[in-house]
């Protein structure tokens, strides 16, 4: 039976029985922070489990594409070594919410595989977990199973949840046995061994609480039903093959990368690679066509870590170049029947496997160089630190296994307990350097707290409900300790839209704590701060009271945001797109796309526009209406923001009308002023405005004023003065230096012509060979000239401090005796570590070795002495 007969059947089978066929949802979970990817078929329907979702249906199926890799249900390490582990696997799932529960899921499940697919009840196992009676007898009397084939498993097997949090409850799951043939040793059995003969095909999960970070577990509102039962486990057995990768879902994967390699599969260990890379390139091209991208942090860095493994395998088969991109038509043409999206970027996603492919396999050079490095120095029967390993894994990417494979070939061994330390510690420090705004990513979902912070800035007697340090739950934080604190209703704006978090005070019975942040996760608002005095506690009634003055500076900005966008719109163009925003209490920053730098003109047009608007004092109106209603009557509103069924609209009439949650002036003339500080590109086709309003901009326009009046008083002018006063300075430094420029060149001209007065004779030559204190080469040039109107020759040096230079001139007459300028700056440069070259008349050379200077000019003396005397 092919695979997707076997999908339809599973669909038809559960939609005959009232049941809702529901496509497969995302493997990047939609909103869901605390997991990674979809791991099992509910986790589309988790808040549907827990009661905060309600759909017009009580029965599902699915046929759902799951990742298991990172995070809690982790099989990453496992594929290849067993027939049945895969990272990426469909999962086929019946579903109740509130609806059926044991009883009828017990009797669908069965029915299924032995009327359906006719498997023989003879090849059926099944668990219950220990404490299930209730399972136990209804497996005997709905399915009519022996009791000596329903075993009692603990919470280790028999309980699941989806993750450290979420919907769980205890499970019965149904094995088949493969046949005596699969069988590990005589002890062989389901509960006995981990073997391959006796498999585990589907997991009924009787849904009956909701697991909380602190552990505790919530009865469900109505105890559900959530099953799953792997495809390529069940079409394994179906198809009568060996295991998962000889199914027609993965068997043609095993013959593509025997045709790359020119290797033989074989089912045993000899094989892993193989599997290995089947399953790998079917996680990848699936996690890459729903857009995750390689990266070194969450999903991307689990997809960069699959790719590594594949590749790493690969080389046991040989492969020298990139070869896992032409795997890709492959997945494609197995299942892109069933799953449309992995043929969309078809080639866009070979291109980015093969490039990081080749990125890594640098990277491997680069980290297999150094490790040689660090094996070269040790000798056999000697240990590379645990240190050295991580940093190769840390810095270089390098997996501990190829060190572990490197240093073995040379009976080397590694620290292992040392690398693991040693990335203990760097998680630590990791840890700590996290910010609060990760934290808050893990902190449990309760429920949604009513804002008031648009009417009301404080607010009394509200009880504390919550108190987080981290991740941990307290019931009170102390003098200084900084923290988490929730409350049902808040005038504190959560940051959102832009707009940075409110800040304030909660003042309890016994103690204040000072509120620096605020940010919405889930519909709650959590308040991060410290305690500045005192303690507060859970179940202390506070009072809340967010700062006026950077509330309203805040408003003032956001009110601002709306008229510079509407500004820029009119003077760019409707073309002008917003691509972020930051409204914090000090400033607003606007960045839009735009393919130029503004010109003055346009800054001066875009601030006149919004400081008019400004002056006209125009009402801002808020209105709360449906999406699809504001978007029609034209409202502004910004893809990178989420917004709901219903939306709140600013209006400011004849300028600005955007869907937003901030916080806004009444009137737009509250803004006081509006002043662009800067503009400036964010990368290409993007362009910032950063601009100041209210009492910032005063601030501002009356920082330049200090500016101009400090200047004008060192000057000594009138601030109207100051443009010609400084243009008169500029233009006479400039002529005060191009004047002491000409007379240092005479200056050193004249020290050229005194040494020449004192030069010594050479056979009847005026030769002057001597040292002097010219700053620069050209310093030592300017007192050449000056020598050479008295000398026949001059052979001058200097010491610059790092280096040394040196330069030869030669008279006629000591060209004509058979001397060169070059030859002899040649001989000489090496004095000093350096070279140089010219002509036969004037040559010069540099060198970094100053203290060679004295032995070079005595050379010189020598020189000159023996080859004019020579030359006769
Ligand atoms: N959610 C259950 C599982 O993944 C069915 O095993």
């Amino acid at each position: 039976m092919r695979s997707a007969e076997i999908r339809q059947k599973f669909l038809d089978f559960f939609a005959s029985h009232g049941h809702h066929k529901v496509p497969s949802s995302p493997l990047v979970p939609a909103q869901d922070p605390s997991l990674l990817f979809t791991n099992a078929g509910m986790v589309q329907f988790k808040d549907v489990f827990l009661g905060k979702e309600v759909r017009s249906y009580k029965r599902a199926v699915t046929v759902q594409k799951c990742m298991r890799a990172g995070g809690k249900h982790n099989d990453l390490d496992q594929v290849g070594k067993t027939a049945r582990h895969q990272t990426f696997f469909e999962m086929l799932g019946n579903f109740s919410f509130g609806d059926y529960f044991k009883r009828d899921a017990i009797h669908y499940a069965w029915t299924f595989l032995t009327e359906v697919l006719q498997i023989d009840s003879q090849n059926l196992w099944v668990t219950v977990f220990e404490t299930d009676d209730e399972a136990y007898a209804l497996w005997q009397e709905v399915a009519g199973v022996s009791p000596d084939r329903i075993v009692r498993m603990g919470e280790k097997d028999n309980f699941w949840s989806m993750g450290d949090t979420g919907p769980c409850g205890p499970c019965s799951e149904i094995f088949v046995d493969r046949g005596a043939e699969y069988a590990c040793s005589d002890h062989c059995g389901l509960g006995q061994c981990e073997c391959d003969r006796i498999q585990e095909i589907w997991n009924l999960v009787f849904m009956q609480y909701n697991r909380s970070s602190d552990g505790v577990l919530t009865p469900l509102p109505r105890p559900s039903i959530d099953t799953g039962m792997g495809l390529e486990r069940i079409s394994a057995y179906l198809q009568g093959v060996n295991s998962n990768f000889d199914t027609d879902l993965l068997r043609p994967l095993i013959s593509a990368i025997e045709a790359l390699s020119g290797k033989v599969y074989d089912s045993g260990p000899e094989g892993m690679p193989f599997r290995v890379i089947a399953d790998h390139i079917r996680a990848i091209t699936f996690l890459l066509a729903e857009g995750v991208s390689f990266s070194n942090s969450d999903r991307g860095y689990v997809m960069r870590r699959i790719l590594r493994r594949a590749v790493r395998f690969g080389r046991l088969l040989n492969f020298q170049e990139p070869f896992l991109h032409k795997l890709v038509p492959v997945v494609e043409d197995v299942m892109g029947g069933a799953y449309p999206e992995i043929l969309e970027g078809a080639a866009l996603i070979q291109q980015s496997i093969e490039e990081e492919e080749r990125r890594f396999r640098l990277t491997l050079e680069a980290g297999m160089k150094v490790l040689n490095e660090k094996l070269d120095a040790l000798e056999p029967g000697e240990t590379l630190s645990g240190e050295e390993a991580f940093v190769l894994y840390d810095t270089y990417g390098f997996p501990l296994d190829l060190t572990l494979d490197a240093a073995e070939e040379r009976h080397i061994a590694v620290d292992q307990e040392g690398f693991d330390q040693a990335m203990a510690s760097q998680r630590a420090r990791a840890r700590s350097a996290r910010s609060h705004h990760q934290e808050v990513q893990n902190l449990p979902q309760l429920d949604a707290t009513e804002f008031v912070g648009y009417e009301h800035l404080t607010l009394e007697a509200v009880p504390v409900e919550h108190l987080y340090i981290g991740n941990d739950a307290v019931t009170r934080l102390m003098t200084g300790e900084s923290g988490w604190l929730q409350v049902p209703i808040t005038p504190f704006y959560p940051e959102g839209g832009g707009q940075v978090g409110d800040q304030g005070t909660i003042t309890g019975p016994t103690g204040v704590f000072r509120v620096e942040d605020v940010v919405k996760m889930h519909g709650t608002i959590w308040h991060y701060g410290t305690v500045l005095e005192g303690s507060v506690r859970v179940g202390d009634e506070v009072t809340l009271a967010v700062d006026q003055g950077k509330r309203d500076d805040a408003r003032r900005n956001h009110t601002a945001t709306h008229l510079l966008h509407a500004a820029l719109r009119t003077v760019l163009g409707t073309g002008v797109h917003q691509t972020g925003s930051l409204v914090a209490p000090n400033r607003l920053r606007f960045d839009f796309s735009y393919p130029h730098p503004l010109t003055p003109d346009q800054i001066n047009a875009i601030e006149n526009l919004v400081n008019g608007w400004i002056l006209e004092n125009i009402p801002v109106m808020t209105q709360v209406m449906a999406k699809e209603e504001a978007l029609q009557e034209g409202a502004l509103a910004f893809f990178g923001d989420k917004y709901g069924e219903v939306v709140r609209v600013i209006t400011v009439s004849g300028a600005s009308q955007e869907l937003c949650g901030g916080t806004h002036c009444s009137a737009t003339g509250q803004i006081g002023l509006f002043a662009i500080t800067e503009e400036s590109s964010v990368g290409t086709g993007s362009r910032r405005i950063e601009a100041v309003t209210g009492r910032n901009a005063v601030n501002w326009a009356r920082g330049l004023r200090q500016i101009v009046q400090d200047v004008s008083q060192s000057l000594h002018t009138a601030p109207t003065d100051l443009r010609s006063k400084v243009e008169d300075l500029v233009q006479n430094s400039r002529s005060l230096e191009s004047r002491l420029v000409e007379l240092e060149r005479q200056h050193r001209f004249a020290q050229g012509v005194a040494l020449a007065e004192h030069a010594a004779l050479y056979e009847g030559q005026r030769i002057v060979i001597a040292q002097t204190a010219a700053e620069t080469v050209e310093a030592l040039r300017q007192v050449l000239d000056g020598a050479k109107t008295k000398a026949d020759g001059v052979i001058l040096a200097a010491d610059h401090g790092e280096r040394a230079s040196l330069v030869v001139y030669l008279g006629k007459d000591l060209i004509a005796r058979g001397l060169d300028a070059r030859a002899l700056v040649k001989s000489l440069a090496v004095f000093i570590d350096g070279g140089g070259g010219g002509r036969p008349d004037l040559a010069q050379a540099g060198g970094k070795n100053a203290q060679g200077i004295t032995g070079m000019l005595a050379d010189a003396r020598r020189q000159l002495s023996e080859k004019l005397v020579a030359a006769g």
